[in-house]
């Protein structure tokens, strides 16, 4: 059942009394304590199994809040505000004072955003100070997008759930760090780049490898149980057929050209044409060729325009070497 009026209060006494709640996002579920409360920041981290040196995004009911949480903000993350939120583009901007350094990961920058669900934002409202929420899953699996998502991997560690349905974007908003001469992109997400560049009038950089100024990024994140391997599309009939035969359960993420194509897998997740759709469903294929007892996942990349890029960057860090 989604939250109403009264999971809405409840949740913001859980909030107010040190706890921790999953709030639905347009992106991905988050798992969210006061934002100032150092200690209940800290049960995040014990509770994801994150090292405290990876810092938090803040989220803030609306871009006129964000100078309250962050210092020296420019015309370019005005501007960027304005445009992007609420919605799934995060900002990163000198630390404000209200944010305690367990948000940042001892960082003196802190990452922000308002985002776009209509529970999350009339949450903060309610409980009327901002939370920090990293995505509502153990770290380095598969981020949730739906409330039961949450449960199955949280359970009785997360103290209230507030469901609000499946999440309509279902990719981690866009990170752009603005603390250096020039924006650059560290994650792409629900913003497009493209979208970025045309709101800037100029291009953007997109570090080879995202994140990469981001501390402590393992290669190995949204990662399912089984194994996941990128191939070319027109390998892909071979490889399963392979893998199969050295006894693996294989899970398909079928590309749309090869739809229609028999192949003798565990399990096929048929991919949609529209990266919006494609974007929206990955988490929950990987959840699901999990469920199904995949051992191996083999897979193809989008093109890496729009959506396709973040789409392209999760399954790469999906595939990445496991620590
Ligand atoms: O869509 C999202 O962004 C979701 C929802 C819940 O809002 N949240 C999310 O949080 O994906 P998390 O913790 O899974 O990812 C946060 C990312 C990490 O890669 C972290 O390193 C980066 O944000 N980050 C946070 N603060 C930063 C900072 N000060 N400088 C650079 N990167 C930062
Ligand atoms: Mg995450």
């Amino acid at each position: 059942m989604l939250a109403g009026t009264s999971e809405i209060e409840k949740a913001a006494e859980v909030l107010r009394a040190g706890g921790l709640v999953a709030i639905p996002t347009e992106t991905v579920y988050g798992l969210a304590a006061n934002a100032e409360d150092p200690q209940a920041v800290g049960r995040i981290f014990e509770t994801k199994g994150r090292p405290p040196s990876h810092p938090l995004i803040v989220h803030i009911g609306s871009a006129a809040q964000l100078g309250d949480w962050a210092e020296d903000v420019s015309a370019t993350a005005q501007l960027l505000a304005d445009r992007f939120w609420p919605g799934p583009l995060t900002l990163v901007l000198r630390r404000g004072r209200r944010v305690p350094l367990e948000a940042t990961g001892g960082l003196e920058t802190v990452a922000v955003r308002v985002p776009d669900h209509p529970v999350a934002l009339e949450l903060l409202k309610t409980f009327g100070g901002a939370v920090a929420a990293p995505s509502a899953n153990r770290f380095g699996s598969v981020s949730p997008t739906t409330a039961e998502h949450v449960r199955t991997e949280l359970g009785d560690d997360v103290d209230f759930v507030l469901d609000g349905g499946p999440c309509g974007v279902g990719v981690e908003s866009t990170i752009v760090d603005l603390t250096g001469e020039h924006p650059t992109i560290l994650r792409p997400g629900g913003v497009t780049r493209e979208d970025l560049e045309a709101a800037l009038g100029y291009p953007l950089a997109v570090p080879a490898t995202s994140e990469v100024r981001v501390p402590g990024q393992h290669p190995s994140h949204y990662a399912p149980r089984a194994r996941v391997v990128l191939v070319e599309p027109e390998k892909i009939p071979t490889e399963v057929e392979l893998a199969r035969d050295a006894g693996h359960r294989v899970g398909v993420l079928l590309p749309p050209v090869l739809s229609g194509t028999a192949i003798d897998a565990q399990a096929i997740v048929p991919v949609p044409d529209s990266l919006d759709a494609y974007a929206r469903g990955l988490f929950r294929y990987l959840r699901e060729l999990d469920e199904q007892g995949c051992d191996l996942i083999i897979a193809s990349l989008p093109a890496e325009q729009g959506l396709g890029l973040a789409i392209a960057n999760r399954l790469r860090r999906a595939a990445g070497p496991r620590g």
